[in-house]
């Protein structure tokens, strides 16, 4: 029997100032209904997560495709993963200079036999699979170059304190066949390192699904994400607890553990809907009971 789909995407999770809290509604609300009318004509979960996740990375407002934070030498880098729940196939890429939609690269490694790929290794993929290359530059910001220039100013910045002003993006799926995928994207922190990773592409830190439990995607800071395999741990409790309580335990547990902030976003196997964030706000939209597109922060 088909299944009524469900979809949720998210923005990230910080505290988004006035000014940008209308384009980060805009920008989720975009996303869901790029690919709803899609989903209920039977698109496969994981298609459905790419689509959602290209938009996010097209629009300029979030940290991730064009728009993307700038790293200590100017650039901007992107990591990009994709999980399937029914095969756990997974696939991710790292340090993406010259593409606008690191997804895409993950979606075409799915079908490959090596499941993550970095830097040059990554682009050359990306090139023999003909995605358009384009130079850094078109990736950089006026906003992200102004930030660069304040934060290399300020003698106290700490990689920690620089997370704050923040948007990866994410979406989870559950399709009319009742299979779930989850997928995320982002420019990582700002001002960080050249090469440094967070946990966005890696399985079980920001992205990670399973069918028998449930998919979810983080945002929020990867070094501390990643010390608690925040998504894998929020789907364990899924055995045992409803989305929206599996969601805050795992809030709490990296909270606990690592006193950092995060937002995370999952489905259940079930097609149940959960999210939790100790963040000010966690910028997302999903499709109610009604078909209604909410989005919200
Ligand atoms: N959560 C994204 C990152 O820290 O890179």
């Amino acid at each position: 029997m088909k299944k009524e789909p469900k979809i949720i995407v998210h923005g990230g999770a910080w505290e988004i100032p006035l000014e940008e809290q209308e384009n980060h509604i805009k920008g989720c609300y975009n996303a869901v209904q790029a690919v709803w009318s899609d989903l209920q004509k039977g698109m496969p979960a994981h298609e459905a997560v790419c689509t959602a996740i290209r938009v996010l990375e097209t629009d300029e407002t979030f940290d991730a495709g064009k728009g993307g934070v700038l790293r200590a030498n100017g650039t901007v880098e992107l990591d990009a993963a994709i999980m399937v729940g029914k095969s756990h196939s997974f696939a991710s890429v790292m340090n993406i200079k010259e593409y606008m939609n690191p997804i895409d690269i993950a979606r075409a490694l799915l079908d490959e036999d090596f499941s993550i790929l970095c830097g040059s290794g990554a682009e050359a993929f990306a090139q023999e699979k003909g995605f358009p290359r384009i130079s850094n530059s078109e990736l950089i910001v006026e906003r992200e170059k102004k930030r660069f220039a304040t934060l290399k100013q300020e003698n106290k910045y700490s990689l920690a304190e620089a997370f704050m002003p923040h948007g990866t993006v994410g979406a989870v799926v559950y399709d009319t066949e009742g299979n779930l995928a989850a997928g995320t994207s982002t420019g990582g922190v700002p001002l960080a390192p050249s090469g440094r990773i967070g946990d966005t592409p890696l399985p079980g830190a920001g992205t990670y699904c399973d069918n028998t439990t449930g998919g979810a995607s983080a945002t929020g800071f990867g070094e501390a994400i990643l010390r608690v395999l925040f998504t894998r741990t929020a789907c364990d409790f899924l055995r045992e607890y409803s989305p929206m309580e599996s969601a805050k335990r795992a809030v709490e547990i990296l909270h606990d553990i690592t006193h950092s902030f995060a937002g995370i976003i999952l489905i259940n196997s079930k097609g149940e809907y959960g999210l939790a964030y100790n963040t000010t706000h966690l910028a997302r939209a999903y499709v109610d009971a009604k078909g209604d597109i909410i989005a919200t922060i």
